[in-house]
């Protein structure tokens, strides 16, 4: 057994979920090194629209955005919340050293192993980049950003990762964030807005397997971590788009009544026939939706970059 969840109040929150009557696990726990190795197969894949829009916004309007980052401010710390291969935000960084601002880097994620990559690829591309890297949950580094970086700063929270949160969850966190920023600081978040549903339920059910691949590799975390014996052909991927709400869901349903044990806590938990677990969100915006949540959390959208066909917006957020 492999212990990375050496926190078992980690381990508990995981299994915490599974125990409930609405059986769930957090989206946080998709990215131990195997996850984000499956996400990056997503993030590569055509169905997934979600990057090539996001890039697409980033190569069009780089010198805009840059420009906005570094208005009337003399150095930027350019924090990214979420921040995985960080390969799109290359493409903004590289606008920032051409224009020679005065800028560090500061990419925060929930993978260890993904920060180590990016940090190597980033060093290598830029060696005169100055790089701090943070490792853990957005709840956890939000007190972090307030006292330890003072020059201006831009978080980054890109590629939709707000949509895992629920409308309350998303309005909760914004706001803390916003009390975490100085009046000078900025949000430029990138939300995936609503569009075809099948283009839609294409990107979440893919004909290669890897959407289901990242959502089994959830149970084969807690065979690996917490020595339970999952068997994953006893479980299907079962996702879901509803337009009405812009909600993408997904769940791991039980296809037969089971038990699974866990040795590392000696536990058992039952399973009856399609019960299910719920996985994740994946929030789809319109653009008052958005309006709205900047306003309800203290910001104002100062603007909004979008790609060619209006598949996904990339927000620049100040303080009210
Ligand atoms: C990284 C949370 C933005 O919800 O689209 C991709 C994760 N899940 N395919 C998303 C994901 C299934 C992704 N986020």
């Amino acid at each position: 057994m492999q212990k990375t969840i050496e926190a078992t109040t980690e381990a508990m929150e995981m299994v915490e979920g599974l125990k409930s009557r609405n059986k769930r696990i957090f989206s946080k726990f998709f990215y131990d090194s195997e996850g984000s190795r499956i996400f990056q197969q997503i993030m590569g894949m055509p169905e997934y629209y979600l990057t090539a829009c996001e890039a697409e916004i980033f190569e069009t309007h780089k010198r805009n955005i840059g420009a906005m980052f570094c208005s009337e401010c003399f150095s930027v710390d350019l924090v990214e919340l979420g921040a995985g291969d960080g390969q799109k935000t290359r493409i903004l960084i590289e606008d920032l050293i051409s224009e020679n601002v005065n800028f560090r880097y500061i990419p925060i994620d929930i993978s260890e192993q993904a920060v180590t990559h990016l940090v190597d690829d980033m060093q290598g591309r830029f060696p005169n980049l100055t790089i701090e890297t943070r490792i853990g949950d957005y709840f956890h580094m939000l007190e972090d950003l307030s006292r330890d970086y003072p020059n201006r700063k831009v978080v980054m929270f890109l590629g939709s990762n707000l949509g895992n949160f629920n409308y309350h969850q998303s309005i909760t966190f914004l706001g803390q964030l916003q009390k975490a920023l100085g009046n000078d600081d900025m949000l430029f978040i990138g939300l995936d807005l609503k569009k075809d549903p099948e283009v839609i339920r294409k990107a979440y059910n893919d004909p290669h397997g890897y959407t289901r691949e990242f959502n089994l590799n959830l149970l084969r975390r807690m065979n690996r971590e917490l020595g339970a014996d999952f068997n994953p052909d006893h479980f299907t991927h079962e996702p879901c788009y509803d337009s009405g709400t812009g909600a993408a869901k997904s769940y791991l349903v039980s296809t037969r009544d089971q038990e699974v044990y866990f040795s590392g806590i000696d536990e058992t938990i039952s399973f009856r026939q399609w019960e299910t677990i719920y996985t994740e969100r994946s929030q789809k915006y319109d653009m008052e939706m958005i309006r709205e949540m900047a306003e309800a959390s203290g910001f104002h959208m100062a603007k909004n970059f979008f790609d060619d066909r209006k598949f996904f917006v990339n927000s620049l957020w100040k303080k009210q």
